[in-house]
């Protein structure tokens, strides 16, 4: 496409069509791995591209209290949603304690190994159970403030000083239950008993992780950061590319920005596939192939090799991706022989509505989790996960305690992030606080998306609004 382009770089007034299909003229996605020596599998070799049209957003969303509180009643309420990995609660008594905004719940595993969910409230005058979040375990839940108790399957076992109690039906008082799911390792409830299954709500998520089987890793890092903003302000720094060429120059050596790829699934699913070993169109003297090759080694701590080199007929691609098979295949004790080189080397980022990041890579091993924390909707728990697979042979790894982050220190400092990675993640929370703010100094009242390049944004809107309208 050729748009006649103005002083300020924008290009003329575009008919709808061209709007709609508007693309970065750099080789996409699709071309790139097209390149590559062993070609991705059916669920990356194929796009789905969606324009959502054209309309400004409000931003009152991001910070009106009333809002905040509609969507803890029609989505915090009313979604599946990730509480935490099944190697948190591996035997019958173990416990989790999930919270989002005001809001508490409990998963209990059960002798039989199944786990049920409750609400984190005591159906005498209703103490929370468990205080904060995180791991616990017992053979009852009681509460510590008069001491009731329930068994761990929710029926009641015990009220102290019954004889003041008559008119409470025992039978009648088992704890309120939540709906709970299982999918990849991740253990997920849902508060309401209405509305989709957990396979129907995350379809078709499955399907594509059928290749990666992220249900057999285990969590090797946790760390947690507050951010001063709304949950969907954080989350929506994530879905889109657009913001590389600004927000993190030294990534457009190696990495394909404006020509990321963005797919749009289902209402909770949708995709950001990202090229690494290539320049970004962008890049005003783009690199070798040798160049890439270098970029990327440097920025893979297992990978300093700098016998690599790229022989005729060859990319960056394509070395890179042999040489990380081999390395990670030692790392993890697994034959990686039979992944694609996009598969080895490409950011994969799958979105689950409401809060959920997904990365299946292994050289980018990630998961994320936007929470809005209490009554404020200008504060945001923000985590990150590495989820590397399970050794062949041996004990695996108990998932670590979460690694608190404060706002003004760095991700670097977290177990399990190099100084480079945490700088990545160090720039893209800076944003937020000024962003944040800026929403509620805004003279329009309105924010402006790329119809290609941030219509996950818009999608992710657009779904809220419909469990909003619902
Ligand atoms: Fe729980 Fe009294 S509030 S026992």
């Amino acid at each position: 496409m050729s748009h006649a382009v103005l002083e300020h770089g924008l290009p003329r007034p575009a008919s709808a069509e061209e709007i709609a299909s508007a693309r970065c003229p750099a080789p996409s996605m699709q071309e790139i791995v097209a390149g590559d020596t062993v070609p991705p599998p059916p669920v990356l070799a194929h796009e789905e591209p969606a324009y959502l049209g054209s309309e400004p957003v409000k931003v009152d969303r991001y910070f009106d209290q009333s809002i905040f509180e509609a969507e803890i009643e029609k989505i915090w309420k009313k979604s599946w949603q990730w509480v935490c990995r099944e190697d948190h609660i591996p035997e019958p008594g173990d416990n989790y304690t999930y919270e989002v905004a005001h809001l508490s719940y409990l998963v209990v595993r059960q002798e039989d190994g199944s786990v049920k969910g409750f609400v984190n409230s005591c159906l005498h005058r209703a103490t929370k159970f468990k205080r904060s979040e995180g791991i616990g375990m017992g053979d009852q839940i009681r509460c510590p403030y008069h001491g009731w108790s329930w068994n761990n399957d929710g029926s009641l076992k015990a009220v102290p000083c019954s004889w003041d109690f008559g008119h409470i039906c025992p039978s009648k008082m088992a704890l309120p239950e939540v709906r709970v799911g299982h999918w990849g390792g991740f253990i997920f409830i849902n508060p309401s008993p209405e509305g989709p299954s957990l396979e129907d709500f995350l379809s078709p998520l499955p399907e594509h992780f059928a290749h990666w089987d992220i249900a057999n890793r285990y969590v090797s890092v946790h760390v947690a950061k507050e951010l001063p903003c709304n949950w969907k302000t954080a989350q929506e720094a994530f879905l889109e590319s657009y913001h590389v060429m600004e927000t993190h120059p030294q990534l457009m050596k190696g990495v394909g920005d404006a020509n990321v790829q963005y797919d749009i699934h289902s209402d909770h699913i949708t995709r950001f596939y990202a090229a690494s070993g290539v320049n970004s169109p962008h890049l005003a003297n783009p690199l070798s192939e040798q160049e890439l090759l270098a970029t990327m080694i440097l920025g893979d701590q297992n990978s300093r090799d700098d016998s690599l080199t790229v022989k005729e007929g060859e990319t960056a691609r394509n070395v890179m991706a042999r040489h990380l098979r081999k390395v990670m295949g030692e790392a993890y004790q697994c034959d990686l022989s039979h992944l694609s080189d996009s598969e080895v080397i490409d950011t994969i980022e799958y979105h689950i509505f409401p809060n959920m990041v997904l990365f299946p890579g292994l050289s980018l091993p990630m998961a994320y989790r936007f929470r809005p924390i209490g009554s404020d909707p200008n504060r945001t728990l923000f985590e990150i996960l590495f989820l590397r697979p399970n050794p062949s042979e041996g004990r695996i790894p108990e998932p670590p305690e979460p690694y608190r982050v404060a706002e003004k220190e760095s991700y670097s400092s977290a177990p399990g992030f190099d100084a480079a990675m945490g700088y990545v993640y160090d720039q893209d929370t800076d944003n937020l606080r000024a962003q944040q703010e800026g929403f509620r100094a805004s003279a329009t009242g309105v924010q402006q998306l790329g119809n290609y390049q941030e219509v996950r944004i818009r999608h992710f809107q657009q779904v809220i609004d419909k469990y909003l309208n619902a």
